[in-house]
């Protein structure tokens, strides 16, 4: 197979780790392009760039985007030429997530969404035009470990509402927030002002923003918001499933944490929902008793240090509402940029493989 990845950035170089580490059967390195070509050293190997142009994209089985969003962004720029030169399209961003006859996907909760890709027809691209159905958009990274989490759940004691907040890491808005993190904290350590605010609109180090991302939509809430209760729905096949959401930006490096408490339609004691999650798949649960030194009781749970750089989406704090037997808390933790991106999208292309979508 040869595969393309564009952009590398946050994203784009998790993806070149991710596709080493796969079963997808390459038949060279990924050729990587971006906006301006370079070399760039992953773990210590050293990779060329190139500049995406057009020619590219000739005999390319499959193209992962991992570039900015609208309308000079990857997507907007590239889709077309990619998929028409035969490539099926995996993209990480959102411009067209939402898009009716686009499967958006998390090969733990609903890989046969990927079967509309063997159909003829074609789907309606916005901005990019009526394009034969070879593209799959790979959803927000909170939603993706929101929903491996929770589908397992659902399909015992069906989830009949989503109350949640995220801890998010500041990977999540790209590899320039991870350099103003550490800039910030750097000057601020040294007795110095925060500096500029380039990527959040306030001082990110040694603070708690609550607005994953600043732009705000209908009823008060934000895009990152919004995004989180529509990806769910349409990837849980629950189009009126009830979910509200609060995205809070964490000083942390990489890798979200979310508090997520579920009203279900019957009852589910705690000891039965660790059960069902420890047998699920992609999920680690980090929820054993334990004491502390003093003998007091303790319990393990996730933290992004534990998760980052790692695969599965831990969860913890797994414990009932004392006031509704029906209630059900979670504490859900997964690389942002592996799980929650690069590797869902690999994962994707392995589906596609296995289900021989594209024949190798
Ligand atoms: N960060 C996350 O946790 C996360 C999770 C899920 C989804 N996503 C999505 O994944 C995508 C990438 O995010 P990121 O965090 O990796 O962003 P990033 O760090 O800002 O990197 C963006 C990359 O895209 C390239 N690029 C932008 N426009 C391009 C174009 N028109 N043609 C070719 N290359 C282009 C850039 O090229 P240059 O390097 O040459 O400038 C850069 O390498 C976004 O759509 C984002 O929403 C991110």
């Amino acid at each position: 197979m040869k595969v393309v990845v564009v952009g590398i950035g946050a994203v784009g170089r998790e993806m070149v780790r991710c596709l080493w580490q796969s079963s997808l059967p390459l038949d060279e390195e990924p050729l990587v392009l971006a906006r301006t070509a370079r070399e760039v050293t992953i773990d210590g190997r050293t990779i060329q760039v190139r500049e995406a142009k057009t020619e590219e994209f000739k005999g390319a089985d499959i193209v992962f985007f991992a570039g900015t969003e609208g309308e000079k962004g990857a997507a907007k720029q590239f889709a077309r030429i990619a998929i028409e030169q035969g490539a099926i399209v995996i993209d990480n961003g959102s411009d067209f997530r939402m898009v009716e006859g686009v499967p958006l996907v998390v090969p733990e909760v609903n890989p046969d969404d990927l079967e509309v890709l063997n159909s003829s027809g074609t789907v309606l691209l916005p901005g990019v035009g009526e394009v034969p159905r070879r593209y799959v958009a790979n959803p927000n990274c909170s939603t993706i470990q929101m929903v491996v989490a929770i589908k397992p759940i659902h399909d015992v004691a069906k989830v009949k509402r989503v109350i949640a907040s995220t801890y998010q890491a500041v990977s999540g808005a790209g590899s320039a927030a991870v350099e103003e993190l550490e800039i910030q904290a750097h000057r601020i350590l040294h007795g110095q002002e925060p500096g500029e605010f380039k990527i959040h609109p306030l001082q990110i180090a040694f603070n708690v923003l609550a607005g994953a991302n600043w732009k705000f939509e209908e009823v008060g809430y934000t895009n990152e918001e919004w995004k989180i209760i529509r990806e769910t729905r349409k990837i849980m096949h629950e189009p009126n499933l009830p979910i509200t959401v609060t995205c809070v930006r964490v000083p942390v490096f990489n890798a979200h944490a979310e508090a997520i408490y579920l009203e279900l339609e019957k009852p589910l004691v705690a000891e039965e929902a660790r059960e069902i999650l420890r047998n699920a798949k992609g999920i680690v649960v980090m929820d054993e008793p334990m004491q502390l030194t003093d003998g007091s009781p303790y319990r393990t749970y996730p933290t992004p240090i534990d998760a980052s750089g790692r695969d599965p989406v831990y969860v913890g704090r797994i414990r009932n509402d004392p006031f509704n037997p029906n209630g059900l808390w979670l504490w859900v933790v997964a690389d942002n940029l592996r799980k929650g991106a690069a590797l869902n999208a690999v994962q994707i292309a392995e589906e596609i493989v296995r289900r021989k979508i594209v024949k190798v």
